[in-house]
């Protein structure tokens, strides 16, 4: 599976085109408006990992593809190596980060992404709880010349907004003209007044997705972040688990789930933008939600850019090692074109 970037328009229009008459057509119910599932339903009601690996990543390494997901298992950063996106997954029964920062209290570290950088060299973004007040999470960086490790910390929030109640959720990106970017949640449910997540009691708290532009490094920050999604009351208590791709008509794709992780209301939606920095429009179809090939509470989508299909890892409640967990699931989609938006 290569990136589609290299490609000219046209190239990758007609390379579309043949990916879309070499497959068996979708059932309608398939069909989630700009993309449509295709023939590994199946695939996607086994877990691909059969423990708790929640808000999975995915990144193409040296040799192998890798995925990190939220601690869990005895570990901070949790990973796991696979052939191809598709899998088979294997899990590393070690921790990638052993040491999260004096700033964190070491033990909730959540949704991590690696990303590699212009020199070679591998970042990995993480949200950690701060040690002096564990109800704010922030967000770290890390650093390290291997995918593998071992990663050395920035010993000091890389993003925070304290005063808004944290930034969860960071997730890189990079454009086809090499500028980097770094998606992430503003965590102001966590100041919110009760309910769902401790935001569904009037007065409702914005939770917007920002976009943080950041030099060829992957760390130094270009002006300030900026908005570019916030919850609506169709999204419930929050937007969150942002990840952004260039899809291979060139269309940007932020990825995103709304509604509380543990209400079976939490999904994967996606709004497209022809810039990165927006304005994104909102999909009328969730691409995930409960009961959609028989998952429940799917959400933490992540998903590559492929030449004739997308790869999304996502997780999904599953009955795992020790009893009911998040496990990581896998299925792939292509673009339909049939862009069905609406301003949910
Ligand atoms: C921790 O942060 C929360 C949210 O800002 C705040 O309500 C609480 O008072 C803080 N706790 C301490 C001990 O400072």
């Amino acid at each position: 599976m290569r990136l589609l970037s290299h490609l000219s328009g046209s190239a990758g229009l007609a390379s579309l085109l043949l990916a879309h008459f070499a497959e068996p057509a979708p059932t309608a119910a398939d069909v989630r408006g700009f993309f449509t599932w295709l023939d590994n339903v199946q695939q996607a009601k086994t877990p691909a990992l059969e423990l708790d690996f929640p808000d999975p990543s995915i990144v193409e390494g040296p040799n192998q593809w890798y995925a990190f997901a939220t601690a869990s298992n005895g570990k901070r950063v949790q990973y796991a190596t696979a052939p191809e996106p598709s899998g088979p997954w294997t899990y590393v029964d070690q921790d990638l980060l052993s040491d999260a920062g004096s700033w964190t209290n070491q033990v909730d570290v959540w949704a991590p992404d690696v990303r590699m950088v212009d020199d070679g060299t591998y970042v990995l973004y993480y949200t950690a709880a701060l040690a002096s007040n564990t109800s704010i999470h922030c967000l770290g960086v890390a650093t390290a010349d291997s995918i593998e490790g071992p990663y050395q910390v920035d010993d000091e929030p890389w993003h925070c907004d304290a005063d808004r109640g944290g930034s969860i959720d960071s997730s890189g990106f990079v454009d086809d003209d090499g500028s980097r970017y770094v998606a992430y949640k503003i965590d102001a449910n966590s100041l919110g007044n009760g309910g769902s997540c401790d935001n569904t009691i009037p007065p409702i708290i914005s939770t917007p997705i920002m976009l943080q532009q950041v030099a060829g490094d992957g760390i130094t920050k270009i002006g300030a972040a900026m908005e570019i999604l916030d919850r609506t009351d169709a999204d419930g208590p929050l937007v969150e688990a942002p990840n952004i791709i260039k899809s291979s008509s060139g269309t940007y794709v932020l990825f995103y789930s709304s509604h509380c992780f543990t209400s079976t209301e939490y999904n994967v939606l996606y709004a497209t933008a022809s810039n990165v920095k927006g304005p994104y429009t909102r999909s009328a179809n969730a691409l995930l939600e409960t009961d959609m090939f028989a998952l429940t509470s799917p959400g933490g989508g992540t998903s590559t850019v492929g030449e004739d299909r997308n790869v999304m890892l996502f997780h999904a409640n599953c009955e795992g090692v020790g009893g009911s967990n998040r496990c990581m699931y896998v299925s792939n989609f292509t673009e339909t074109g049939t862009n069905i938006l609406a301003n949910r």
